[in-house]
């Protein structure tokens, strides 16, 4: 028996040696492998007879299962610190400042929709949306636009094919169609504001088949006019970054509005440059109004007792004025050199208390 201690110490020593996974699987294959050292010992057992041939078997078996368990514990250790060499090699430092470079920029569009949300945030305006396919009856007809309504063709519609009933969705032409969709699932107070894509089919300097509104919807017992210019002009003031734009209602229409205005701001174009704030000279940014009683009725809401007050804007043409990008078009051009220049970097979320944008 003493060379069964022997080839014992010998193995545990060379399963000790081992320094990775695959040295030790060495060391299994030569012990306990087909071919191994102790294998080798059971090939003994068909010279030995009787009692002397159970012994030999039993301390076979028991030095092969010693074998084996010193084998799991070095594997063990041994998988161990693989693992923890593996990990300390993966390891990244998430104090590190990012590889911003390597993340692309913001486009303008995002970044602006970014501070509307964060300015009317502020005001406590909660976030709505609404589908890009619509139907008639949230585009137009719940907006009070009668079906025939001249108001209709304004809009330029895309139209999807007609189904068989005779219906047809649309792209929505405006972000308005929100505002059904809030009013026919809230109950007043409602304020909310609901930035989207809108599509039309035109296509110019000054158009793109399609572009951003964001719209806004105020609902309550006591809303008015009053509170409707103090929105905008607190909006205009923290969006341009300014103490006092000036800003001016023009006397308009909407079907959906009554009273209807449009918004300018005040700018100056001395010298051919174009500035947001007191000058000679206005620059029309919005159209709003007082929720007309119909559009209240059709979405379930009793204009007897609730008004508010709406208003849409163009994400582009805000975006234009605030950051100086001359042509509507570049926009969705996907030039990466354009959204190298106009774009923002990408860990810096607009808010109101860290800074808008540049
Ligand atoms: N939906 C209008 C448009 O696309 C913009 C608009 C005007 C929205 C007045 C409003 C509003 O909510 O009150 O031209």
């Amino acid at each position: 028996m003493d060379d069964f201690e022997r080839l014992k110490s010998e193995i545990e020593q060379t399963i000790d040696a081992a320094q990775d996974l695959a040295a030790l699987d060495q060391v299994r294959v030569g012990a306990i492998g087909k071919k191994g050292s102790v294998s080798a010992l059971m090939a003994r057992l068909g010279s030995l007879q009787g009692d002397e041939k159970r012994a030999w078997g039993a301390a076979v078996n028991r030095l092969k299962d010693e074998v084996t368990a010193a084998l799991e514990t070095r594997r063990a250790t041994l998988g161990q610190a693989e693992l923890a060499k593996k990990l300390a090699a993966e390891r990244l430092d998430l104090t590190l400042p990012a590889a911003i470079e390597r993340l692309g920029k913001i486009h303008p569009i995002s970044q602006t929709i970014e501070e509307v949300i964060a300015i009317f945030g502020e005001m406590s305006f909660v976030l709505a949306e609404g589908p890009d396919i619509e139907d008639d009856f949230h585009n137009f007809t719940a907006l009070n636009f009668p079906p025939g309504h001249p108001a209709r063709e304004m809009h330029d519609t895309f139209y999807l094919p007609t189904k068989p009933d005779g219906s047809r969705l649309l792209l929505r032409t405006h972000t308005s169609p929100v505002q059904v969709r809030t009013m026919q699932q809230a109950k007043p107070p409602i304020r909310i504001i609901a930035p989207g894509r809108t599509y039309r089919s035109d296509s110019d300097q000054t158009h793109t088949p399609m572009f951003h509104q964001v719209e806004a919807l105020v609902i309550d017992e006591a809303t008015h006019m009053g509170h409707l210019r103090g929105c905008i002009s607190a909006f205009v003031n923290a969006y341009f970054e300014q103490d006092k734009v000036p800003v001016r209602f023009r006397p308009s229409f909407f079907p959906f509005t009554e009273p209807s205005a449009e918004v300018d701001i005040g700018c100056s174009r001395k010298g051919g440059e174009l500035k947001i704030g007191a000058g000679e000279d206005w620059l029309e940014i919005l159209g709003c109004g007082m929720v007309h009683p119909n559009v209240l009725r059709a979405c379930g809401i009793d204009p007897e007792r609730y008004q508010g007050f709406a208003f849409g804007m163009g994400i582009e043409r805000i975006a234009m004025l605030k950051y100086g990008i001359p042509d509507l078009r570049t926009f969705f051009d996907g030039d990466l050199r354009w959204l190298d220049h106009y774009g923002f970097p990408p860990l810096e979320a607009p808010s109101l208390v860290t800074g808008l944008g540049r």
